[in-house]
């Protein structure tokens, strides 16, 4: 059996419902899944949350209620409904209050324990319950506003909290070579390269033992050989990744899945994925993850949307207007993926409108509505090809190879990019060739239908390579092509062969459905 492609996004803390923030790391680590899947390779998708610690725990205090009870709620009533609004395809969703996990993250720490990995210990460190971190001084800055004379979390910008703790600790300073040795040999690990060069940064500097439990408080997993503490939250939660596929209880599962191939991150939790997850795995001699990947932040105000700063925009409130391939779309498209990149209304409604409305979606109706108004909805069969055609065939194989290219970077923008040289080109193609004039001409049937078909062609490409980004509307693109009966299901189009010219079956039924893109009520967009 081969190994599945394995990807995640972080679990996410259920201390408040998600923003698009979130939303966006799901939508990338969805895109590539279902690429993948595209290329009809084996997938996994894993996603989650993360309910232990401290943060959760005041959390749920300040509602007035325990823990699980709160857990249970957000996750219920608003970490698994996002996953719908959004239309994430994830083949499992863990939650780190599972049975399935808590028992294997006890069996792990034992087994780091009795190897001689951990010791007790005392320590003394800024902590920031909002990262659920021990702060170096580094990472600090000086409060403002209502925090002035303060020291805060250059992250959240709140007060870090002093504490001194007899706690268990990770013997972690021993990995600084290795780590450095296995970043040497993999080079792809941690992606962008800017994240790759602060990880390396601060590995050089030396690692520091981590400490692993906590005393003062019992919401997370207890430490086996002493029920008085319990696990410390991250390193609780990273092992999500290998729980949920069958660590320690499903070996066939874990070998045909572990180890990830992409683990998506935001930018702020990169060192936990890309120092302390290593680290850990070495210390159990498993099998590393083959790629960290930190994209960059959402920015409000040119700062980190966040729930503790209540900057978050809540998903539905895009994609009530747009729908959820709009969404999907515009985060991809617009945001070089890696970089941090603003939201705005007016971005993208422009680009609904441009490139969704009136790029692809306009290109849609006109080649169906032809298709009816001269050949009574029957796919023509095309005459011989001219120069036109050619280029624009050139353009599809062109299109899906370098989108494909760009999908093993982690470019999804780029990816996207190359795919839109298709939409242009087919515009153009159509606008140069006028069907609608060459149809007054009845000595040049052919001409019209071979354009027509042609056009159809570059849809059907299209429905291909888009179907990985908006699943909604190229299912209705497939559906109008009548494309199903001849070539099959759309997930069943190989990517590699999307660009083959001459896949569609003349004597198709093409039929004119609803708009894939409708017209905004751009007033209510506005708010
Ligand atoms: O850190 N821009 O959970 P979390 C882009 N439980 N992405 C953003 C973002 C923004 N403004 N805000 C959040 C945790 N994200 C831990 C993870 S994993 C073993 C444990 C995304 O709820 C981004 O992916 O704080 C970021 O890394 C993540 O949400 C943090 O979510
Ligand atoms: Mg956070």
């Amino acid at each position: 059996m081969p190994k599945a492609f394995y990807v995640t996004t972080p679990i996410y803390y259920v201390n408040d419902a998600p923003h698009i923030g979130h939303a966006y790391t799901t939508v990338a680590t969805d895109f590539i899944a279902r690429w993948h899947r595209q290329r009809q390779e084996d997938v996994w998708f894993l996603t989650g949350t993360d309910e232990h610690g401290e943060k959760v725990m005041r959390t749920a205090e300040a509602n007035g209620t325990d823990p699980q009870t709160w857990a249970d709620r957000l996750v219920e009533e608003a970490w698994k409904p996002v996953l719908k609004t959004i239309d994430a395809s994830n083949d499992d969703f863990i939650r780190t209050t599972e049975p399935r996990h808590v028992a294997r993250v006890q069996e792990f720490i034992q087994k780091l324990h009795d190897n001689g990995e951990i010791f007790e210990g005392t320590y003394e460190g800024y902590y920031c319950v909002a990262c659920e971190e021990y702060k170096q001084p580094g990472d600090l800055v000086e409060g403002t506003g209502e925090y002035a004379g303060q020291l805060v979390c250059s992250i959240h910008g709140r007060p870090v909290e002093k504490l001194s703790e007899t706690n268990y600790f990770f013997r972690m300073s021993a990995y600084t070579e290795r780590l450095l040795e296995f970043y040497e040999q993999n080079p792809g690990f941690v992606q962008p390269e800017s994240a790759r060069n602060e990880v390396l940064g601060f590995v050089r500097q030396g690692l520091q033992d981590l400490s692993i439990s906590r005393s003062t408080f019992d919401w997370g997993v207890t430490v086996p050989w002493d029920p008085e503490h319990v696990i410390y939250v991250w390193f609780d939660a990273l092992l999500n990744y290998a729980t949920a596929v069958g660590y320690g209880a499903d070996p066939e599962k874990y070998e045909r899945t572990w180890p990830a191939d992409i683990h998506f991150v935001g930018k702020d939790i990169l060192r936990f994925h890309a120092v302390i997850w290593p680290a850990m795995l070495m210390a159990a001699g498993e099998p590393l993850p083959k790629k960290v990947f930190a994209h960059g932040w959402l920015l409000v105000g040119g700062e980190k949307m966040s729930k503790s700063k209540l900057t978050g925009i809540a998903p539905a409130q895009i994609t009530d207007t747009f729908g959820s391939d709009a969404f999907r779309y515009y985060f991809l498209r617009a945001i070089a993926f890696g970089n941090d990149g603003s939201f705005s209304w007016e971005d993208i409604a422009a680009r609904y409108q441009a490139e969704l409305a009136n790029g692809l979606g306009n290109l849609a109706s006109r080649v169906a509505a032809m298709v009816g108004r001269y050949f009574d909805g029957a796919l023509p069969t095309p005459g011989p090809a001219t120069d036109a055609e050619e280029a624009l065939a050139a353009v599809a194989a062109k299109a899906a190879h370098d989108a494909d290219a760009a999908v093993d970077r982690v470019a999804p923008h780029e990816a996207l990019a190359a795919v839109w040289t298709l939409v242009d080109a087919a515009n153009g193609y159509i606008t140069e060739q006028q069907p609608w004039a060459v149809a007054k001409d009845d000595a040049q049937r052919e001409r019209l239908a071979t354009i027509l078909y042609s056009s159809a062609e570059a849809l059907r490409a299209l429905a291909v390579l888009l179907n990985p980004v908006m699943p909604k509307a190229t299912a209705k693109l497939w559906e109008s092509l009548g494309a199903e009966k001849a070539l099959g299901a759309l997930a069943a189009q190989p990517v590699a062969d999307a660009g083959r010219w001459g896949q569609l079956v003349p004597g198709a039924e093409v039929t004119k459905g609803d708009a894939l893109f409708p017209r905004l009520d751009l007033a209510a967009a506005d708010q």
